[in-house]
């Protein structure tokens, strides 16, 4: 039986390569519908590339739904650095045919989960919580339906990629990410400390290249893109993809490792916003919230990729 999932996302590279590889995925996956967020990019390029990202990948039925364009309290801020200025630089990719749905993303998130039974319905984060957030705080109902969010944000041993504490989608939005850590669902968190250890490198990019079809061409140039800020800053032989280690986690769960433990957010400090403070080490009796994954079979992961996006 395939997992239902709604994905949120703030597409971003690494977020197209994260649907395609859900969308490429029916056997293991089904997405009932994505919903878009501010995040790398403002809300109005990111639910244009997700449709452009559901249009690549042949899937112009799939549902996708604006969500919400600025953090529960904060300014939002952006990642055009990372992502360009579409959001999507890279490949030459057609502006969307396929409509947006009228609903708001956060109406759809509650509306599904109340249309489902108890833990049926898989929540993907893939940007900042606001969407997540603002479903639970409007229909605190809703979080017995969850039957997993298994979301990318954090870091630990990794600390920060937005400043030297946070990680961006944590740090964008961390009144969010407090709701939705304290929330009592369970959580599965893809964090800095596995992603910066998924690098695209040459060989790896090749492969997608040599797929030859129009979607390994364009995840080839995607990672051609936004792989020059992670090398030039962190020196790596190619960029973390980090996003498609959550839908990776539900077709392939054995290629991550982790540990159950207590994560909290820094809401407070300007110096540590954002700061997901993971207990790894069990240091205090806080609530184990979260499975915080801290390894992955890295060729196992891109071999995934590969073999998955090749049907598309
Ligand atoms: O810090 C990495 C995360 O921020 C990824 O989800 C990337 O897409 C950006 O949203
Ligand atoms: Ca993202």
């Amino acid at each position: 039986m395939p997992r239902k999932i709604i994905i949120d996302t703030d597409p971003g590279q690494d977020d197209a390569v994260a649907i395609l590889l859900a969308l490429a995925s029916p056997e293991e996956i089904e997405v009932l519908g994505i919903t878009a967020v501010a995040g790398n990019v403002p809300l109005d390029l990111t639910e244009k590339n997700a449709r452009i990202i559901c249009e690549l990948a042949g899937r112009t039925d799939t549902k996708v739904y604006a969500g919400c364009d600025v953090p529960l309290q904060r300014k939002l801020v952006t990642a055009e650095h990372v992502h360009g200025k579409t959001g999507l630089n890279g490949p030459k990719l057609p502006d969307p045919k396929m409509e947006l749905q009228e609903k708001h993303g956060v109406d759809y998130i509650i509306d599904t989960l109340r249309d489902h039974d108890h833990g049926t319905v898989t929540l993907c984060p893939l940007g900042p919580l606001t969407n997540i957030a603002s479903a639970f705080k409007r229909a605190p109902d809703i979080i017995e339906k969850v039957q997993e969010i298994v979301l990318m944000g954090g870091a630990y041993f990794e600390v920060g990629n937005i400043t030297p504490a946070a990680e961006f989608n944590i740090y964008v939005d961390p009144e969010a990410a407090a709701i939705v850590f304290r929330s009592g669902a369970p959580i599965t968190v893809m964090p800095l400390d596995v992603t910066h250890k998924a690098l695209v490198t040459p060989a790896r990019n090749d492969a997608f290249r040599a797929l030859g079809t129009k979607v390994g061409v364009a995840v080839a140039e995607m990672t051609d893109f936004f792989e020059r800020f992670d090398k030039e800053k962190y020196g790596s032989d190619g960029a973390p993809l980090h996003d498609p280690c959550v839908t990776a986690y539900l077709i392939r769960p054995e290629l991550f490792t982790g540990r159950k433990i207590n994560v909290e957010i820094e809401t407070i400090s300007d110096l540590t916003l954002g700061m997901t403070v993971a207990d790894w080490w069990g240091v205090t009796d806080r609530h184990k919230n979260a499975m915080f994954m801290g390894d992955i079979d890295a060729q196992g992961y891109f071999d995934l990729l590969t073999e998955r996006l090749a049907r598309l």
